[in-house]
């Protein structure tokens, strides 16, 4: 039984809930709550859908690692020809891990430090991107002391204003992100002139969760005429242009960009270039077969609120504490205890409930206004559209273990990673006793 909130029509994630709906149930039995589930095949399908929609563009789909870097899912998506784009070393060795070619893994991120970009050079990755003259001398450096010649590409910031959330807009030319377009002409002057070096790449990533095609048209039209400069320049060794990720999902009740929409505003790009196309999507791709499973612990009024108290808070999940995202909750199954034993008053449940977690913070939320009458203590919940910055995203704050994660594969599943213990939550710690023991021999 899978009711959603508010009994909007069947939303993310909810094809996952009654396609599996017996695997689901007993995944929350076996593993416990709160705990992550994936299902393998809405990714492929979710893969296939996009590497259809761009076909006819000369293209590679390099899968952005920060939105679920779970080893599982990275070895799902390389299996499925994916490239890797990772912004750490950490990213870079799951990527390894998960056996993604580093020839066909791309090093992006705004401040790599001198150690990553060894890391990145010595592992041979395909290609680095730099985001500005600092990066771009030290990757030299770097490059040169190794006795190797650094493959660079040049993030640019293009300038293009989306209409997303403040804190996942990254295009304008106010943010931190990328080389000012400005810069662009005199760093690839520079690489050759001083460095002898030679630029393979210029790309952008203007944000994240874009609904809008213009946007990515926008930006692509600032890559091409950036493109044209460089070749008049006799900029000879570009081998791609890079659209970066973005493409928005639906959460609720957005209207997310087809991916023929998106390849048609980014085809231009490559038809004035000739030069084959880059794109990094992340949440795309396992944003809606993802849900977390939570289990109602209890349901109480306080004044004018009734509150669902679940046993997921925002160190699972942050996305709604922290740029107030709105995802769908539905009931999984309400086997729930109910309340009719209770000895005190209570008034009958209001229509619109908080879902809240067990954290000390006021922020500590779900879902907000939502209508679950039927959440009652034991009632199991699934928050959709959970599989991108869900897990990736979450922390142990008040010493909360983090979530187990599963995959979904047809109707069988696996964990793809233990719920944390107590030892995992301490390890690298010492006590007091020890500490002091160190102390007193230094002095
Ligand atoms: N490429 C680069 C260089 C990026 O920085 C990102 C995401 C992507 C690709 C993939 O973006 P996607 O296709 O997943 O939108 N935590 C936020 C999202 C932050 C995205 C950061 N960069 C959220 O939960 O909405």
């Amino acid at each position: 039984m899978v009711r959603q909130e508010g009994h909007r029509r069947g939303g993310v994630g909810t094809s996952l809930l009654t396609e599996h709906a017996a695997a689901i149930a007993e995944i929350a039995g076996a593993v416990g709550t709160p705990v992550y589930v994936y299902d393998a095949d809405a990714i492929r399908d979710r893969y296939e859908e996009l590497q259809a929609a761009l076909e006819p563009i000369p293209h590679r789909i390099h899968y952005s690692v920060k939105a679920n870097s779970n080893l599982a899912i990275l070895g799902l998506l390389r299996r499925l020809g994916a490239g890797a784009d990772v912004v750490s070393a950490g990213e870079l060795a799951r990527a390894r891990r998960a056996g993604f070619d580093p020839a066909d893994t791309i090093f992006s991120g705004v401040g790599k430090t001198a150690n990553e970009l060894s890391q990145a050079l010595a592992e041979r990755v395909g290609l680095v991107n730099v985001e500005s003259f600092h990066e771009l001398r030290l990757l030299h450096e770097i490059a040169r002391a190794e006795g190797t010649v650094a493959p660079f590409g040049i993030r640019v910031n293009p300038d293009v204003v989306t209409t997303t959330h403040p804190y996942t807009q990254t295009g304008d030319a106010e943010k931190k992100f990328g080389a000012p377009l400005d810069d662009v002409l005199p760093m690839v002057r520079w690489s050759l002139e001083e460095l002898g070096l030679e630029l393979l790449s210029v790309g952008m990533h203007i944000g994240s969760q874009i609904c809008e095609a213009e946007h990515y048209r926008e930006g692509a039209e600032k890559l091409a005429h950036l493109v044209c400069q460089l070749l008049a320049e006799g900029v000879t060794s570009l081998r791609a242009v890079d659209v970066g990720g973005g493409l928005g999902i639906r959460y609720r009740s957005e209207r997310p960009l087809a991916p023929q929409a998106f390849a048609a505003a980014v085809r231009p790009l490559h038809e004035s270039t000739g030069l084959p196309l880059v794109v990094e999507p992340g949440r795309y791709l396992v944003g809606n077969a993802g849900v977390l499973l939570t289990r109602c612990l209890y349901r109480k009024e306080t004044g004018e609120k009734e509150y669902v108290i679940v046993d997921a808070a925002m160190n699972d999940l942050l996305r709604p504490s922290l740029y107030g995202a709105e995802h769908d909750v539905a009931v999984v199954s309400s086997e729930g205890v109910g309340d009719g034993a209770l000895p005190g008053p209570r008034s009958p449940g209001r229509d619109r409930v908080d879902v809240v977690g067990p954290i000390c913070e006021t922020g500590d939320f779900l879902a907000l206004d939502r209508e679950l009458p039927d959440a009652v203590p034991g009632t199991l919940l699934a928050v959709l559209g959970a599989g991108a910055y869900g897990f990736t995203m979450s922390s142990s704050y008040n010493s909360r273990p983090r979530a187990a994660e599963v995959m979904l594969e047809g109707g069988r599943w696996a964990v793809v990673r233990r719920r944390e213990t107590f030892e995992d939550l301490i390890r690298g710690e010492r006590l007091l006793e020890d500490v002091e023991r160190d102390l007193t021999e230094q002095t």
